[in-house]
């Protein structure tokens, strides 16, 4: 079929870039292809490894940051190349290479074809020869930052198109590295950010005509979904771009673009020809062939990082007296306004030594949290917020009062607010047990957690999240859900923390951006990584890779740099095909616990990190599933995040990577990407 040829913009994924690169970050996508594999201790396997040994070196002492190399014979060749962004340190490169020769085997297990993109570098062997084929077969991820400019989009649109522009032909044309950065200042219609910085890149063996076809097509491939967007990269093998509002690599800017001119903010002046959509050519949208997934992320998802706040509820049954000026309803139906809620300033900064480094509970997304005593030795955590609300503060007021109005045995209590002299303050009960993460993920602690209190803790959560999603007034989606936030008290009862919040709060919380962000990442539903569109179904999906976690002791965290770094949905996927799934159970309560709630649980939990999310089920089911021991559950799928190629013939690989339902062949009429491709398109 021409048309693929054509419209390599079919595999194109659109999603959301964190704003603060680091080399601690997880792997940013890959391809793999599983229609071969090779299998373990083999020869293709031994080949992988001695590319592994001098590859990364390669690359890293080559002055393009680039790397080629064939290793063994037919028919265990491989083929493999390795490119380091322009502007990274060789030492930073060499170590992104290797990871990268780890995790593709982590994320595309013994398939002989993987393809792995980070920020610094990217990977891909194959047994295919693709040395020679400069074109990236559409094969290519791209990743929008989803805030709106704060700059006309068209006067934006056009600068970015001449920046990227400009850019790109720099890099094709006037670098033998095929690499170029640039920037170009805004003038008067951004003051915050008044410049933007671009980069493109190709791999240094490609002519300059080879580079610039490239990156056009990638550019004009997905202008349209970058358009008043803060930033935006598109990533394949053979080349990339990149632009933001914020200086992203190392090193000054070769090219400097004068600002545009004034006089084009008013008028509605078109887009630049290169920030034009592709026009779909040889196949109509509705076929999808030509389908431009926009996917977007929210940064208040993968940016709330994964730290434990140290908020647990207890209630104080010793002490059920409360000094009357700092009283807080405990019925939510005496909650009727703000008032009921407030508490002084004053009283919180005795109650924490005026914020004293000292009582430092720890930090979240929203901001750091204390611990305090109020004058009757009542213990609070005060988080103080640090993310201006994006309503004001009436509508802040309003919503609080219906988030004290939350109350359920598994959440934590909001009991007081303080709004005053710019100081917000949230106001929790406070108990010295900490967050379930420090448990589950401490070797020597969470053997405290035998099975009995794991499926509790469970329930419990299950019941929290339906509680917040079905049963009470507000509907809320909590949209952090994560071990790190789920606090235990002092038997060991879950409660949600920090629902509800995530609705007040202005998406924009890039400050917090951190390594730690990583933990975040691995709950986040694909359709909510990649595109920000949450619904109950994506808590249900934070919720299923918690149940992983707690079943088998281990953090879906992917991090590149990180020895220990697991992409659990697939680890667990891999053992319950492959009937081994009691191997990853946490060895330290596999000794005495009844297995099948333990199966029932991973049962669920697969078909919660399902990648459509119509087949994840509601909160109220999994209760139901959870509580019943004869309901017989729908065998799950492979769950979201295993990215793989078709099973297409190899010369179809990079021409056809997606396809849409209608475009299936008989090769291979449900291919994985077909489903992903179908679910991840926007509805
Ligand atoms: C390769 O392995 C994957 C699972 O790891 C499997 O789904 C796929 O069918 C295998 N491919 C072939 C050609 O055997
Ligand atoms: C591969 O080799 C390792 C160590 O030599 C051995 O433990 C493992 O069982 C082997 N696997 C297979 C599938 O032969
Ligand atoms: C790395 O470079 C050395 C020296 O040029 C070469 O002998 C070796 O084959 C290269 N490694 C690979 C994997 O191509
Ligand atoms: C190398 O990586 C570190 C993070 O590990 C980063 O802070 C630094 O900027 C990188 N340096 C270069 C030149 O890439
Ligand atoms: C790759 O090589 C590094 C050392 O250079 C080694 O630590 C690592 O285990 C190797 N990885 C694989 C997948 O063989
Ligand atoms: C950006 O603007 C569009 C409408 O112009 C709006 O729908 C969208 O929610 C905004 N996105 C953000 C992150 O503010
Ligand atoms: C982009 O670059 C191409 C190739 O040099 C050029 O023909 C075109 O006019 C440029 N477009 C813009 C908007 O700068
Ligand atoms: C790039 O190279 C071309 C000739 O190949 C030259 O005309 C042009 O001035 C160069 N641009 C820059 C910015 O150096």
């Amino acid at each position: 079929m021409a048309s693929h040829h054509l419209v390599p913009a079919a595999a194109l994924l659109l999603a959301f870039i964190l704003t603060a690169p680091s080399a601690g970050q997880p792997p940013i996508g890959q391809f793999c292809d599983s229609s071969a594999n090779f299998t373990a201790n083999s020869t293709y396997q031994a080949n992988i490894r001695l590319l592994n040994a001098t590859l990364p070196k390669n690359a890293s002492s080559s002055p393009n940051l680039f790397a080629t190399g064939t290793v063994g014979t037919l028919p265990d060749i491989v083929y493999a190349l390795a490119l380091c962004r322009g502007d990274t340190s060789a030492a930073n490169c060499t170590r992104c290479v290797t990871t990268a020769f780890q995790d593709a085997q982590q994320r595309c297990p013994y398939n002989r074809d993987a393809t792995v993109f980070y920020d610094p570098c990217a990977l891909r062997f194959s047994n295919q020869n693709f040395l020679s084929s400069t074109d990236d077969g559409g094969n290519v991820l791209a990743y929008v930052n989803v805030q709106n400019v704060s700059a006309p989009a068209k006067v934006f649109d056009a600068a970015v198109g001449a920046l990227i522009n400009a850019t790109a032909v720099y890099a094709a044309t006037n670098s033998s590295r095929r690499f170029a950065t640039g920037e170009k200042g805004l003038g008067n219609f951004d003051k915050t950010n008044p410049k933007i910085y671009g980069l493109a890149q190709c791999t240094p063996d490609m002519a300059p005509a080879d580079c610039r076809t490239c990156l056009q097509g990638i550019i004009a491939m997905t202008a349209k979904g970058f358009s008043g967007k803060k930033g935006g990269q598109v990533r394949g093998l053979r080349c990339s771009y990149r632009y933001e509002q914020y200086q992203f690599f190392n090193g000054p800017s070769l090219l400097q673009l004068p600002e545009p001119s004034p006089a084009l903010a008013p008028s509605p002046s078109p887009a630049p020809a290169n920030m034009t959509p592709l026009p779909s050519r040889g196949g109509s949208k509705s076929n999808g062939a030509a389908r431009i997934l926009a996917i977007t992320l929210p940064i208040v998802a993968a940016i709330l990082a994964s730290i434990a706040i140290c908020l647990c509820l207890r209630r104080k049954k010793s002490k059920p007296v409360r000094k009357a000026s700092v009283s807080y309803p405990t019925n939510p139906e005496d909650i009727e306004s703000i008032e009921s809620l407030i508490l002084d300033l004053s009283t919180l900064r005795a109650a924490t030594n005026n914020f004293d480094e000292s009582n430092k509970l720890g930090e979240g997304g929203f901001g750091i949290v204390y611990k305090g005593i109020l004058p009757g030795d009542e213990e609070i955590a005060v988080k103080r917020l640090s993310q201006s609300s994006r309503q004001g503060i009436e509508e802040l007021k309003n919503e609080l009062v219906l988030v004290a109005k939350l109350q359920h045995k598994n959440l934590v209590r909001l009991v007081g607010v303080c709004l005053e002299e710019h100081e917000k303050l949230l106001v929790y009960e406070y108990m010295p047990n900490k967050s379930l993460d420090t448990i589950l993920f401490d070797p020597d602690r969470s053997s405290q957690l035998d099975w009995g209190s794991r499926f509790r803790i469970v329930n419990g959560i299950a019941r929290g999240l339906q509680y917040l999603h079905e049963d009470s007034q507000l509907k809320i989606i909590h949209r952090d859900l994560k071990a790190s936030n789920v606090l235990l008290d002092s038997e060991f009862i879950p409660k949600i923390s920090d629902f509800g919040l995530a609705r007040l709060f202005d998406s924009d919380q890039s400050k917090d951006v951190t390594n730690r962000v990583v933990g975040t990442y691995g709950y986040m539903s694909p359709e909510y990584a990649m595109r920000g569109a949450y619904s109950i179904k994506s808590d249900v999906f934070s919720f299923g890779v918690l149940i992983l976690e707690i079943v088998t002791g281990r953090r879906n965290s992917v991090s590149y740099d990180s020895e220990q770094s697991v992409d659990l949905l697939s680890l667990v996927w891999e053992h319950w095909t492959m009937g081994t799934i009691v191997e990853i159970m946490d060895s330290s309560m596999t000794s005495h616990s009844p297995g099948d709630q333990m199966l029932k649980c991973i049962h669920i939990g697969l078909l919660c990190v399902q990648e459509n999310p119509a087949d994840r089920p509601l909160m109220s089911v999994v209760t139901v599933l959870l509580s019943s021991s004869t309901v017989s559950l729908q065998a799950p799928s492979r769950p979201a995040f295993c990215i793989e190629k078709s099973g297409a013939n190899d010369s179809d690989i990079h021409t056809e990577p997606y396809r849409g339902n209608s475009e299936s062949t008989s090769r291979s009429p449900m291919s994985p990407n077909e489903v992903s491709i179908t679910e991840l398109e926007p509805r």
